[in-house]
């Protein structure tokens, strides 16, 4: 067992945290459950309030009241009453539209009077769980009400959700807009993708294991495949999955945090900004895509029917509020060259879709295969390469393969598996992907969070992919079963340079822990 489990990340200071869109989904999915985990653990400040906003006609008694009924249905553990009777009684409610000025001046009022009851010392964060529309207007709005100011050493943050912008441009003016009222210290854009264990541990496991960064180069690693597949269609969010698709929803936030942690440099220390200097390194070293590379090295996709999990399910374009003839991706995989002195000439595979066959996050680094002269004159006729496997979801933990001599008197290799699995080592933890974060953003501490340019040099990579597609809308839609791995041109994106995904959830590993492989690899002899 480990025996030293430091936690070296500053305390939350005592605030009030004031959240906008308070009755919509993310509030009671998310927000809350993750609130009422870290006052579990004792992790909150006693000094500490919460003020809710939004149009809905809730008192403050309703409000609690709401939010007392519905989080046991989120919650990823059972509520703890205790817990929640504190917490319940550090919540308040504001009706309001986000554009009237007087609603803002009665928040204000609310937030002040929190303030005194709880002592929280004048520090408040505001959390935008609303629509992308929304942001820059309610930042504005803030600024006019002076409830951003920072004086007397007390703070004000803001967190944004996701997405940031949906091209460049647009990337662009939103941190223009916020930057009006707020400097860069006080923006904390979230992506929960961070808030997950395994994905802070990417870090932690490159540069605390001597043995591992070493092989961390061009000179041991073949390729580095990164999948976030999920088996769900669009649900309710058609309406806003039509006018977004995979790529903007996935890569320039999601599949770019898992790529930039695993490609990064060592920074000199856990700084917020010593980090995020390292992801944007990353991120400004891809090798810019010509339109004649959109056309060879991505790929989009677009489920029609089929099966998932054994039930039948329909296509994107008959899910509620999608056009049907839609043109919107579902799917995308795209191959990106990072041109620095460490990852030359080692390609990126990163891969993304809805109605995939399995739910599943993971990073993959094959690496290179060991020259073979040694086993010329046996009856190998095959050398497996190692390949190093971090889960992200909805497993948590790495696996290691490597060759193997199976036991007898023929020489013969066997693929074998070492695993770690986070909840069998450290048990489960009944986690949201939100409490980190925002204890963080608590404790002032941003380096889980985007930082303005990271945020432009990610869209940057994508515009002119963004640019191809909408001038060469896609034709052959829908182009993959759902419950598939895709369209077949992402197995050739691969294949053209003699490679292949990664077959997840194939792969049976038998009680000695041996991998069994239908097909192509297997037991090699
Ligand atoms: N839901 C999730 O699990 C999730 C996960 C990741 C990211 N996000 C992001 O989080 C944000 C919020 O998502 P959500 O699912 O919580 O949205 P939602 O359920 O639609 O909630 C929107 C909230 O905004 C309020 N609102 C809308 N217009 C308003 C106005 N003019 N004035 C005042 N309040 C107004 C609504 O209040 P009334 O209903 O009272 O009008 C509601 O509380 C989005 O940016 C989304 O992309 C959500």
């Amino acid at each position: 067992m480990i025996a030293n489990h430091q936690d070296s990340n500053p305390t939350a200071a005592p605030c009030v945290m004031v959240i906008f869109g308070a009755s919509g989904d993310l509030t009671k999915r998310k927000l809350i459950p993750a609130l009422c985990n870290l006052a579990l653990d004792g992790l909150l400040p006693q000094q500490f309030a919460i003020v809710g906003f939004a149009t809905n006609d809730y008192t403050t008694e309703g409000f609690r009241k709401m939010l007392g009924d519905e989080i046991p249905k989120y919650a990823p553990g059972p509520l703890d009453l205790k817990t929640w009777d504190w917490m319940r009684e550090r919540i308040y409610y504001v009706r309001g539209d986000f554009q009237d000025v007087e609603a803002y001046k009665r928040l204000r009022e609310q937030i002040e009077q929190a303030d005194q009851i709880h002592n929280t010392l004048g520090n408040r964060f505001f959390y935008l769980a609303v629509a992308p529309r929304f942001f820059s207007p309610i930042v504005k709005k803030l600024g006019e009400c002076s409830l951003t100011k920072e004086e007397n050493g007390h703070w004000a943050r803001v967190i944004v959700e996701k997405p940031f912008g949906h091209d460049l441009e647009s990337a662009k003016q939103l941190n223009q807009d916020l930057k009006q009222v707020l400097t860069e210290n006080q923006i904390y854009r979230i992506d929960h993708y961070l808030g997950k264990e395994t994905v802070q541990n990417v870090m932690v496991f490159r540069f605390s294991n001597n043995i591992i960064e070493p092989l961390w180069n061009r000179n041991y690693v073949d390729h580095v495949q990164i999948t976030a597949a999920e088996t769900v269609g669009v649900e309710h969010r058609g309406g806003f999955y039509e006018t977004a698709g995979a790529l903007r929803d996935m890569v320039p936030n999601h599949l770019f945090q898992l790529l930039t942690m695993t490609a990064m440099e060592p920074p000199i220390s856990f700084d917020a900004d010593q980090v995020r200097n390292k992801q944007a390194e990353v991120l400004h070293a891809i090798q810019p895509f010509t339109p004649e590379d959109v056309l060879k090295n991505t790929v989009r996709g677009q489920y029609g029917g089929g099966i998932v999990d054994g039930q039948r399910v329909a296509g994107y374009r008959s899910e509620p509020d999608v056009s049907p003839d839609s043109n919107t991706e579902t799917f995308v995989a795209l191959k990106l060259q990072i041109d620095n002195w460490r990852w030359a000439g080692v390609p990126f595979y990163l891969r993304t879709g809805k109605r995939l066959a399995q739910r599943t996050t993971e990073i993959v680094i094959q690496f290179r295969r060991t020259p073979f002269v040694l086993f010329r004159n046996t009856s190998v006729r095959n050398l497996e390469t190692n390949r190093l496997v971090i889960h992200i979801q909805p497993e948590e933990g790495i696996s290691l393969s490597f060759g193997a001599k199976v036991p007898g008197s023929v020489m013969k290799l066997g693929l074998v598996n070492m695993d770690f699995d986070y909840s069998t080592y450290f048990g489960l933890e009944h986690s949201t992907g939100y409490e980190r974060l925002l204890r963080d953003c608590m404790a002032g501490d941003a380096t889980l969070f985007q930082r303005s340019d990271m945020v432009e040099a990610g869209w940057n990579v994508i515009q002119p992919i963004l640019d191809v597609w909408r001038a060469l809308p896609a034709r052959g839609f829908p182009n993959y079963a759902a419950g598939s791995w895709g369209p077949i041109e992402a197995d050739d994106l691969l294949e053209r340079d003699g490679r292949p995904w990664r077959r997840i959830g194939e792969e049976e590993v038998d009680k000695r822990g041996r991998i069994a492989v239908p097909e192509k690899t297997g037991i090699i002899t």
